[in-house]
Formats: structure tokens, sequence, C-alpha cells
């Protein structure tokens, strides 16, 4: 049998760790070993007050079972301060989970300036704050492990979530980018969609599927992610009830609508190769990088030089349901 996955003599920050999954991720970190900073404000669902009493039961709970625990009752806004915390009571910091969130749910021509730029304040510019502060100690020990925390609600949208789903998919942005600067240094960054009964949903998901839903069965999944063993990185992981899944976007093989390289697009040509380049249904392809796509494109761009009938635009690796 393989060892146990432990962490030992490693860091962790954990964001909005007072209660849901935060606090779920901040328990399994620390049986496992880490030392864990215990992140919450203690204010409402939507982010007004603040309070201690959330993080130190939390680090309480921890030091109960023998772990090792400090609680920070900053708001991720002022990341620099959480790590600042991690690095005055544990000497170092190897893993960040930005987990902090709140709602304020309108629909779009209700949301005030303030219900757009708290949630995105929180959720955006928190991850941005506090990954950013403990980037220079990850890349100069070049060891790391960064989660952000997705939403269903920004990958497909929900009715009265316009200012979190644009937050929330901001965040899978600011992934992908990381995941590339912090590769040769060793900084694994990822995306974790959960579903969770937490105080976030308790109205918003059916009660049966509710009690299926315990932050503990998403826990194992941050906690392999942020393992010095786990090698995923860039990745938008999905999880919820003890199973998982990886997203991927995918796109159309597309349609090249000009005749030859000398030809002008009209809209009328748009129109008329509209229903190929829409179709996802029958053949779908997938891009691992910003070069691939650009590698296709310099495919099509050839395709259009050569002679006409040449110009079909078949890509090698699309897919067929
Ligand atoms: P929760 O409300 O139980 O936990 C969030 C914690 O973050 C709270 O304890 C809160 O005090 C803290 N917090 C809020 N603003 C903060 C700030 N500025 N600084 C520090 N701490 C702050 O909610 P839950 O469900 O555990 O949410 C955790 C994360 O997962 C959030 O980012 C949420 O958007 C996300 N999420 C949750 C889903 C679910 O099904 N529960 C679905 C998709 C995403």
């Amino acid at each position: 049998a393989e060892e146990n996955l432990r962490f030992d003599g490693r860091v962790a920050v954990v964001t909005g760790a007072g209660a849901g999954l935060g606090r779920a991720y901040a328990l399994l970190l620390g049986s496992r070993g880490a030392s864990v900073v215990v992140n919450d404000l203690g204010g409402s669902r939507s982010g007004d007050g603040k309070s201690s009493n959330v993080a130190d039961q939390v680090v309480q709970e921890i030091k109960s079972k023998g772990g090792k625990a400090v609680a920070d009752y900053n708001s991720v806004i002022d990341g620099e301060k959480i790590i600042q915390t991690a690095l005055e009571n544990f000497g170092r910091i190897d893993i960040v989970v930005n987990n902090a969130g709140i709602l304020r749910d309108k629909s779009f021509a209700r949301i005030s300036d303030s219900d757009w730029n708290l949630v995105h304040d929180v959720h955006l510019k928190g991850a941005f704050k506090t990954t950013q502060a403990a980037w220079p100690h990850l890349r100069q020990q070049k060891y790391g492990r960064v989660i952000f925390t997705a939403s269903n609600s920004g990958l497909y949208g929900n009715f009265g979530q316009a200012n979190y789903s644009a937050a929330k998919l901001g965040l899978v942005g600011l992934n992908n980018t990381l995941a590339i600067e912090g590769r040769s240094s060793n900084i694994n960054c990822n995306v974790i969609v959960p579903t969770a009964a937490s105080r976030l949903t308790e109205d918003i998901l059916p009660p049966d599927l509710y009690k299926e839903l315990k932050p503990e069965l998403i826990a194992p999944v941050v906690v392999w992610l942020c393992h010095e063993s786990c090698q995923e990185n860039g990745s938008v992981i999905e999880s919820a009830a003890g199973w998982a899944s990886k997203y991927a976007l995918v796109r159309s093989p597309g349609k090249v609508f000009r005749k030859s390289i000398t030809d002008n697009a009209s809209p009328e040509s748009v129109r008329a190769a509209w229903p190929e380049i829409t179709d996802v249904t029958k053949r779908f392809e997938h891009l691992g990088s910003i070069e691939e796509a650009t590698g296709s494109l310099l495919t099509h761009i050839e395709s259009l030089k050569s002679p006409p009938g040449s110009s079909t635009n078949e890509v090698e690796d699309s897919y067929t349901f």
C-alpha cells in the first residue's frame, strides 16, 4: 500500500476557513500535519460585519486533535496581511487555498456598484492580493500549490448571479496564466468548482440534495491538489459528493469562409458557413495552449493559400460524438 499523504513541515493558508468548504480544507490539512493559517473575516453571507469567532473555533478544533493552526481575521482584500500571519507564525508559506466568498444576488438590472465591487473585491481581487503576496516566497523556494475557487455559476451562468459569475470565471483566467508563470518554479495552480452544503447554498439547493453534499467529501480533492506529489497544473476540477471531474474548453473544428487568401470576407459568407462554424455536437477539438490556438490559425491561413478546393479546414485531432 502507498503511504498516506502528509503535509509535515508545510504551511497552508486557507481563506474563508471559518465555515463551510474552507473549514473542511483546513481541518483535513491540519490532520495531515500542515501548519494552517485559518483565515476568516467572520462576516455575513453578503459580506457585512465581522467576527473572530468562526476562525478561532476552527483553530481550536485543529489544535484539539494535535494539529498546528493560527487564526487570521483579515479580509482577503488585504491578502498580504494573511501571508504575513503565515510568515510570522510558521516562517514560510507553501500552500494558498483561495476560498473566501460572499454572494450578493440580484437580477442584472438591479445590481448596484457596491454589489458588483464587493463581490469582485472578495473573490477576484482577494485571490489576487493573497496569491501575489505569497508568490515571491513560492518562487524563491521553488515550490508552491495554489487553489482558486470558481463555480458552475461562472461556467454556465446562473440567473441573478451576474456579478458572481463574472468574478468566478475571472479566477479561471487568472489560474490559466499563473499555471504558466509558475510552472518553472514548481508552483502548481488549479481551480476547484465545488457544490456543497453551506450557508451560501442552503436556500438554493433542494433539501434532499443538500444533505448529500458535505464539504468533507470535496476536501480530499483539494488536499490532493495541494500535495507535493500531485503534478496537476492549470486545471479546473469539479467536485461534489465524493466525485470529481476535469473540465476542458472545446470548440467546433470551425470553417474557413473565404475561397482564397485574396478573397474578402462578407456577412453573407459568414451566414452560409454559420451551421458549420457553430456545430459543436458532431465534432469538436480541445486545444491545450495559446500556442496551439495560434498554430491552428496559421494552418487555416495556409489552407487559403492553396488552390481552391483544398481549404477544407480538417483538423486531425478533433473528436466525433
Ligand atoms: P461559506 O459562507 O460557508 O464560507 C465562506 C467563508 O468565507 C465564510 O466563513 C466567510 O466569513 C468567509 N469570508 C467572506 N468574505 C471574506 C473576506 N473578505 N475575507 C476573509 N474571509 C471571508 O461558503 P462556502 O459554500 O463554504 O464557500 C466557499 C467558496 O466556495 C466560496 O468562494 C464560494 O463562492 C465557493 N462556491 C461554493 C459553492 C457551494 O456549493 N457551496 C458552489 C460554488 C462555489
